[in-house]
């Protein structure tokens, strides 16, 4: 059996996976992939840390160069996280001709040209199978199985922190911070876990499924972002009133030839195969102009969800007898030049709660303002008074498919109204038609 030198940068949750399923699946992986995988050097910054897992200590090292400077590695697996030192690392091992594996959303979404460029130069592989979706192999699906399609719509729900925070709160009653410390306690949110809960996360990951299935550049900054944040137990319920449920909900639409690109929570009805994605579950549901309605789904987040995806991309590399001088420089995602609309343009159904005073006519004030901008209103509930304060009442408005232009102007002006107190939320709704 042949042996191959690998190095991990990070021992954290996906460190710990690949490390746990290399042992344990030493077997499968040496005889699928031709290879005995041996794990030579793991870089971290604490030493002393406990790890969790049967490490050898003499395996770990703070100091970088031990792995650069080491010939008989092979393979470089990031899973550190972070844009620097992460990607001067990437780029200085793919200078040595090592290949590499990485998890790095953040990175791949905010500077992928650079290392995609840079891998092909080196003639060196780069793999980032565990970016999206954990455990669910939707890199390769789309990049490989899909490409007899034109992908006409995209929606995924992607975060596997936020959709456990979403799922704590419908069924457990739990608060947005208990289940947020129990999504960290899992392993499932980010070092900081802002980028989950505020919707960064899944805007990278769409704006990499994006440009795969599009074929297409998407910069970060193209794709539309809101987190969870504002959720309330609330909205939930009154989610659950409509028959519907929410999610974060990653969004991508071709509309003659321009791409409207959208991250935010989202009121889908319950009878749809994404309502159903529940905890850290992740999945991803395609309409290609050939398959038709097709749908991913699996673990997004966690060690050996994640940690199976980044050893798949090992074997991957294994398995490709790659020939360094002789590399496809298909560059997969700058196929064709896309329009990107703006979030204004689109069109939607909308969900809109408010805290507005309990008197006679302020219906009719709100409602007036709406049909001035041509918002046509499907329903509007009023239950009781608030719990805290006898002249205030909780209105819960649904719309009719408007534009969102109409509706952000329409709250602008609601805002000004003294009978209003506050827009407690705006929440859109997608029906998939
Ligand atoms: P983590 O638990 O915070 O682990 C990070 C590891 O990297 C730690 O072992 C840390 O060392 C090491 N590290 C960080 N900065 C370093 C530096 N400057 N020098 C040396 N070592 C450094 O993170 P994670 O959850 O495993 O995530 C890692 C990557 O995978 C991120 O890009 C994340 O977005 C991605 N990802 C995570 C998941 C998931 O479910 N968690 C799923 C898919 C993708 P110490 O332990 O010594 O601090
Ligand atoms: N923090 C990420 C999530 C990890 O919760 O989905 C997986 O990419």
């Amino acid at each position: 059996m042949k042996k191959v030198k690998i190095a991990l940068m990070g021992l954290g949750n996906v460190g710990r996976g690949v490390w746990m399923i290399l042992n344990s699946n030493k077997e499968e992986i040496m005889k699928r992939s031709g290879y005995e995988v041996d794990v030579a050097k793991i870089l971290v910054r604490d030493l002393e840390k406990d790890r969790y897992v049967d490490v050898p200590k003499e395996l770990l090292t703070t100091d970088f160069n031990e792995i650069i400077n080491d010939d008989s590695i092979k393979i470089v697996v990031e899973v550190m996280g972070g844009i620097e030192p992460a990607r001067e690392y990437i780029l200085e091992s793919m200078k040595r001709k090592k290949h590499i594996v990485t998890a790095n959303k953040m990175l791949l979404a905010t500077g992928g040209d650079e290392l995609f460029e840079k891998a092909d130069s080196e003639g060196v592989m780069f793999n980032y199978e565990a970016s999206v979706a954990g455990g669910i192999p939707i890199i390769n699906g789309i990049n490989e199985s899909l490409t007899a399609n034109k992908v006409e719509k995209l929606y995924g729900v992607i975060n596997g922190t936020t959709n456990y925070i979403l799922t704590k709160m419908e069924f457990d009653n739990l608060s947005f911070d208990e289940a947020l410390y129990q999504a960290q306690e899992m392993g499932y949110a980010e070092a900081d876990p802002t980028s989950d809960i505020e919707g960064f996360d899944s805007q990278y990951k769409l704006a990499i499924l994006s440009s795969l299935a599009f074929g297409t550049k998407i910069k970060v900054e193209n794709v539309y972002r809101e987190g969870i944040t504002k959720i309330e137990s609330i909205d939930i319920q009154y989610a659950r009133e409509f028959k519907k449920v929410i999610k974060l909900l990653a969004i991508v639409k071709e509309n003659d030839g321009r791409l409207e690109l959208r991250v935010h929570p989202t009121m889908i009805p319950q009878n749809h195969p994404l309502a159903n994605v529940y905890d850290s579950f992740n999945a991803v549901f395609i309409k290609g102009n050939a398959v038709g309605d097709l749908m991913f789904y699996g673990r997004g987040a966690g060690d050996l969800p994640t940690g199976s995806a980044v050893v798949s991309d090992i074997v991957s590399i294994l398995r490709s007898n790659i020939d360094i001088d002789n590399l496809n420089p298909v560059v997969k995602n700058n196929l064709w030049d896309k329009e990107i609309g703006s979030i204004r343009d689109i069109t939607s159904k909308y969900y809109i709660r408010l805290t507005v005073e309990d008197r006679p006519g302020v219906l009719g004030e709100i409602t007036s303002v709406f049909g001035g901008m041509n918002v046509s209103l499907l329903s509007v509930i009023q239950k009781g008074i608030d719990n805290d304060n006898e002249n205030k009442v909780t209105l819960v408005l649904v719309t009719h498919y408007t534009k969102e232009e109409n509706i952000v102007e329409s709250i602008d002006s609601i805002c000004k109204l003294n009978s209003v107190y506050k827009i407690n939320n705006l929440i859109r709704i997608e029906e998939f038609n």
